[in-house]
This record gives structure tokens, C-alpha cells and sequence, in this order.
């Protein structure tokens, strides 16, 4: 067997309220927990990039504390893992600052966070710089760590191939090799999770989602407003599968068999919509009750999530010093009166 470890390295933002969904858990921290179990991986809070869209504090400080918490839960193990804050590692805003001047306006305008915005009728003139500039900060994120893979759901891809282009301009412009082109780590059947509306994404923003550590309450009523098949009036209408939420999502929590049957039983008219969507919160609870579980846990006791945190920080701190010499003296910042 290849025992060859991979450095893997993501991110996720604390946007929206900070907590986690379960698009944000299949598309990315499902992966990012299976690649940690045989390689070195490094998985940060993005908070500087929350700055785009939060500028009150009280919400950011909240946030940012959610999501380290919803993290911590999901990911368990840590033994493989360098968890940290961006803002800890101030040389990821440095290596931004560097970036920016080999990377051409073009390449950022064709962005699509920056083009949605404009699409959504926000005037160029208001949209701030650290928006327009969101994907070279990402680019600083990633080369700083010289990742393998980076597991992201569909919506970064474009993320990660503005960062490889920046790579290649950088190590092409200062004739070095510095920084390796990272691969996005996008399986098919998680790249694009839809929501519950069946229609969109699931996103925070358009409350098409559920969650993960909300109140058994509160997923309940997100599970069951759940998009199933219009067509199908009474129960013992033939219901269709496909582009059926309830069994989209069915088919990555629970067992095979299972799931089978209540498919058959389902396209026979022989199960009414309230149980399968019972069926689909029963495995939910089932399938997150250890993490659960363990953010009560990490709630609890915020001495030793600040020691995460804090160990976290300086040993990424450790690597990226390391690149931000190379880049220094790679690009001549470095001189003989350098200490
Ligand atoms: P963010 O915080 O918006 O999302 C976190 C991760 O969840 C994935 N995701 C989804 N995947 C599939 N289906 C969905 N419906 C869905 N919704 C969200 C996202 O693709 C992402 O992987 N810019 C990044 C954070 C970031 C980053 C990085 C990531 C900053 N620097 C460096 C990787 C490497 C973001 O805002 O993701």
C-alpha cells in the first residue's frame, strides 16, 4: 500500500451565523476527515475573508466562535491535524500583499464572488477591495502550506485555479519553484450539494439548508419542509427518486439496503412522505450524535479549545515563516543587511 502522506489544507469561512450545514460537511469536511486519517493536514477559520461581508463586530466575534466549535465537533481526532485561525498567522495577508503584484486585474474580475455581486446588481464603485481581492488572499492561504490536495466543494474550484495560475505567474516571474500547483479534491457526488428546496445550492444565505447543531426542533422543521416529489398527491400516488431531496440526502447517511427498500416502497406508493422525512431525521441524529455530542463537550470547557487554537497558531506559524523567507529571498527582499 502507498504510504506516502499528502499535505492537505482547507478552509471554511465563518459567514452567515458561523455554524455549519450539512452541504458544508459533504461538500468538504467529510473529505477533509477521511484524507486526515493518512496525511498532514491543515484546516483554518477564514476569518479575515469574513471581513467582506461582517463589519459588526459582536457578529464576527460570534461567529467565529461557532464555527471553530462546529468545526473541532465534526473533524474528532486532531492527531493529524493543524486547526487554526487565518488572523493568527499574519503572514497569510503579507503573502497576499506580495501576490497582488503579479496577479492581473483581469484574472480577479472574471472571480465569481466578484462578478455575482455585480450580477446582483451591486455597483462596481461599492464593491469593497477585500472582496475584489478575496481570491489572491485565498491564493496566500493555500501556496503558504505547498498543499497537495485541497478538498472544497464545486463552488471554490474556480478559487483553486485562480491560486494555481498565481503560482505558476510567481514561480515563471521570479524564475523559482517554489510553490507546487495544488490539486482541488472535488469527489463528483458531494461537488454541488442542493438544498432543501431542491432547486438551489444549499446555502445560508438562501435558508435552503439544515443544519447540523442546531436544536433537534429546528432540524426537524428543516427536514420536513424538505423538497420531495410534486407530483404526488396521496400516498399511494408512485412517487419519483430523482431530484427527490429527501432521498438525495438519504443516500449519503444511511445504510444501502435500507435506503433501497424505502426507495421501492416509495416509487410503489407504499410509504407516505412524513415517514421517509422521519427516516431521513431519525439517521441524521443518528449519524451526527457523536459530533453532537462533542460540541456540548467543547462548549463546556473553552480553556481547552484555546489551547487547540493556540497550538494550532504556532505550528502554523511554523510553516509559514519558512515560505514567507523563501519568498522574501526569492524575490529580493532579502539583502546582505537582512538579519
Ligand atoms: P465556504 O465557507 O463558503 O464553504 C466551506 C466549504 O463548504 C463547501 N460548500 C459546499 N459544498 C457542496 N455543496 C454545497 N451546497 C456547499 N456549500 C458550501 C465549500 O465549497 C467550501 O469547501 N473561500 C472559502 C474558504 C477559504 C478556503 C481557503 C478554502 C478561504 N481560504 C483556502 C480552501 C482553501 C469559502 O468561503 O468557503
Amino acid at each position: 500500500m502507498n504510504t506516502v502522506k499528502k499535505r492537505i489544507l482547507s478552509g471554511i469561512t465563518p459567514s452567515g451565523d458561523g455554524s455549519l450545514h450539512i452541504g458544508n460537511y459533504l461538500g468538504a469536511v467529510r473529505q477533509f476527515v477521511e484524507l486526515s486519517k493518512n496525511n498532514e493536514c491543515f484546516l483554518f477559520v477564514a476569518d479575515i475573508h469574513a471581513l467582506t461581508t461582517i463589519q459588526r463586530k459582536d457578529e464576527l466575534r460570534a461567529n467565529i466562535e461557532t464555527l471553530i466549535l462546529n468545526e473541532l465537533a465534526l473533524l474528532g481526532d486532531l492527531s493529524n491535524i493543524i486547526f487554526f485561525r487565518q488572523s493568527d498567522v499574519p503572514m497569510h495577508t503579507e503573502l497576499q500583499t506580495i501576490l497582488n503584484n503579479i496577479t492581473p486585474l483581469g484574472l480577479i474580475k472574471r472571480a465569481h464572488a466578484y462578478k455575482d455581486k455585480l450580477e446582483k446588481g451591486v455597483e462596481e464603485e461599492e464593491v469593497n477591495m477585500g472582496l475584489f481581492s478575496y481570491p489572491v488572499l485565498m491564493a496566500a492561504d493555500i501556496l503558504m502550506y505547498k498543499p497537495d490536495l485541497v478538498p472544497v466543494g464545486r463552488d471554490q474550484k474556480q478559487h483553486i485555479e485562480i491560486t494555481r495560475d498565481i503560482a505558476e505567474r510567481f514561480n515563471r516571474t521570479f524564475k523559482s519553484k517554489i510553490f507546487p500547483l495544488p490539486e482541488p479534491y472535488i469527489p463528483e457526488e458531494a461537488a454541488v450539494i442542493m438544498g432543501t428546496d431542491g432547486k438551489r445550492k444549499m446555502s445560508k444565505s438562501l435558508g435552503n439548508f439544515i443544519s447540523i447543531f442546531e436544536d433537534e426542533a429546528v432540524i426537524k422543521k428543516q427536514v420536513m419542509s424538505t423538497y420531495t416529489d410534486p407530483t404526488r398527491k396521496h400516498v399511494t400516488d408512485p412517487g419519483h427518486i430523482e431530484g427527490n431531496m429527501v432521498f438525495n440526502y438519504l443516500d449519503f447517511f444511511t445504510e444501502k439496503e435500507e435506503v433501497m427498500m424505502y426507495k421501492e416502497k416509495y416509487r410503489q406508493g407504499k410509504v407516505a412522505d412524513v415517514e421517509v422525512k422521519n427516516y431521513l431525521f431519525e439517521s441524521l441524529m443518528k449519524y451526527f450524535a457523536p459530533a453532537r455530542m462533542r460540541y456540548e463537550e467543547l462548549k463546556n470547557s473553552p480553556d481547552s479549545v484555546k489551547k487547540i487554537i493556540q497550538t494550532g497558531a504556532e505550528r502554523a506559524r511554523e510553516v509559514a515563516e519558512k515560505t514567507i523567507n523563501e519568498v522574501r529571498a526569492t524575490i529580493g527582499l532579502t539583502n546582505k543587511y537582512s538579519f
